[in-house]
């Protein structure tokens, strides 16, 4: 596993190529990271400047890049972070896909207060699964979330095998007018439907953005979609590269990438053969059919480093999901679409409709006055999630606080993925396995932020 460890001392970054452009500012946070939620203007689409931008900032951090920090922590060692509220409105964090306590997990109401402007709230945790994660809010979050308020998020960990450069690319879409201002977040009758997408398509808020990656060498590329309603179908054009990990966690057997489809709050990661050849062009693409767009390129810099990616060791391992399956209690899930077209009680942003429903129950979340959990847990047993989406649309339905691995699907082949994040297509029924090993309330909704924000979300109580 360290086989590329000694020659990427001697080779990449000896030679000094520039192969990490764009995390200059990924500063291994301090102890406790400060972070600062806070309005700025940037320019999003390589024209002019856009106001009301909201964005994480690093106490320290440059300026000069308006997207957001990439925060690293180190598996198995504490991480504390003081968020600064300096936006006009409440917000929180939610540490998506790490399994921390819940008092950590950022969700108001449910586990914590409102964090109101001008006022600090601490997060501590220990993350006890490497890999690719991400931070936002749980707050009026369409709003701000479509305005930019997302970041990654690193667990590392030195099993991990050296690579020869790194690139972390936030993909999200931006709202914008011909004037290159926000225009309004959604409009409801797509809300009804596959939510209302952006007009301006980033990789971490630059319109197709290049990065100088190193001729030949074994790149890793971590993807987040952090678009509130945009699924991609991945693809690379001028390069070979691997699956290593989904949502976090090695996959169970690495494939070649053809085409991934990552949905929103779905992570990819990629290991990146770059091309021999000084100068030659790599393209991540988006293959959604309406929609083709490229989203990134990378380009090879220097003499040829000559890896080979069936060299790369294994990454290291995270927690697997031990269900007892011949003991799971199942519970039913039944997302659909409901015709009860009013606003439910909400003080944290509601779109003031209800499309959407868990078990038929329309819940807009956030409230300050919760209805009942979907279901109670028993801290230790196992469980099936049986979800069941009789609704036309896909649904990246998310569980916080506890990882989940699919077992059965009525409509794609499962893999053995340990994950927080699952697609599931129109017609599809999906069996989820989990063991309920994280007391608290876990909150579980779809990731498309209109469908959440009109219905589509509930909790677990773990006790
Ligand atoms: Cu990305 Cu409720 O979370
Ligand atoms: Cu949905």
């Amino acid at each position: 596993r360290t086989l590329l460890k000694s020659a990427a001392v001697a080779g990449a970054y000896g030679a000094g190529v520039a192969v990490l452009p764009r995390l200059s500012q990924a500063l291994a946070a301090p102890s406790p990271a400060e972070i600062e939620a806070h309005v700025i203007e940037a320019v999003l689409d390589g024209k002019t400047s856009t106001r009301n931008v909201m964005s994480y900032g690093l106490a320290g951090a440059p300026s000069s890049d308006p997207s957001p920090p990439v925060l690293r922590m180190q598996r198995g060692k504490p991480f504390a972070a003081r968020l600064t509220n300096r936006l006009d409105e409440p917000t929180t964090i939610h540490w998506h896909g790490l399994r921390i306590p819940n008092a950590q997990d950022g969700v108001p109401f449910v586990t914590q207060p409102y964090v109101y402007t001008g006022d600090t709230f601490d997060y501590a945790f220990t993350p006890p699964d490497a890999g690719t994660y991400w931070y936002h809010p749980h707050c009026n979050t369409l709003t701000q979330m479509g305005r930019g308020l997302t970041g990654m998020l690193v667990v590392e960990d030195d099993r991990d095998p050296v690579f020869d450069g790194e690139v972390a690319l936030n993909l999200r879409d931006f709202r914008l007018g011909s004037d290159s201002q926000f225009i309004a977040q959604f409009k409801p009758r797509d809300a009804a439907k596959t939510g209302t997408f952006g007009t301006v398509r980033t990789a971490n808020w630059q319109p197709e953005p290049v990065y100088d990656v190193p001729a030949g060498g074994l790149v890793r590329l971590r993807i987040l979609a952090s678009d509130v309603t945009r699924i991609y179908n991945l693809r690379l054009d001028g390069a070979d590269a691997m699956i290593i990990a989904i949502d976090g966690h090695p996959v169970p057997v690495r494939v070649a990438l053809d085409m991934a489809v990552v949905s929103p709050g779905q992570r990819l990661d990629l290991a990146l053969r770059v091309p021999d050849s000084e100068g030659a062009m790599v393209s991540l693409e988006d293959i959604r059919p309406s929609t083709p767009k490229v989203v990134a390129q990378f380009r090879a810099v220097g003499a040829s480093l000559k890896r080979n990616l069936g060299d790369l060791g294994p990454l290291s391992e995270n927690a697997g999901v031990e269900a007892d399956l011949a003991n799971a209690t199942p519970i039913p899930l039944l997302l659909s679409a409901t015709a009860e077209n009013a606003a439910k009680d909400s003080i944290c942003g509601t779109l003031g409709y209800s499309f959407w429903a868990i078990n038929k129950v329309p819940y807009p979340g956030d409230t300050a006055d919760p209805t009942a959990p979907i279901a109670e847990l028993k801290l230790g047993q196992s469980y099936i999630l049986n979800v069941e989406n009789v609704t036309p649309h896909a649904h990246p339905i998310h569980l916080h606080g506890m990882n989940f691995k699919a077992i059965s699907s009525s409509k794609q082949a499962v893999q053995q993925q340990v994950s927080d994040t699952y697609l599931v297509l129109p017609d599809e029924k999906v069996q989820l396995a989990l063991v309920a090993d994280n007391p608290g309330d876990w909150v579980f909704h779809c990731h498309i932020i209109e469908h959440q924000k009109t219905g589509m979300t509930g909790y677990f109580r773990v006790t």
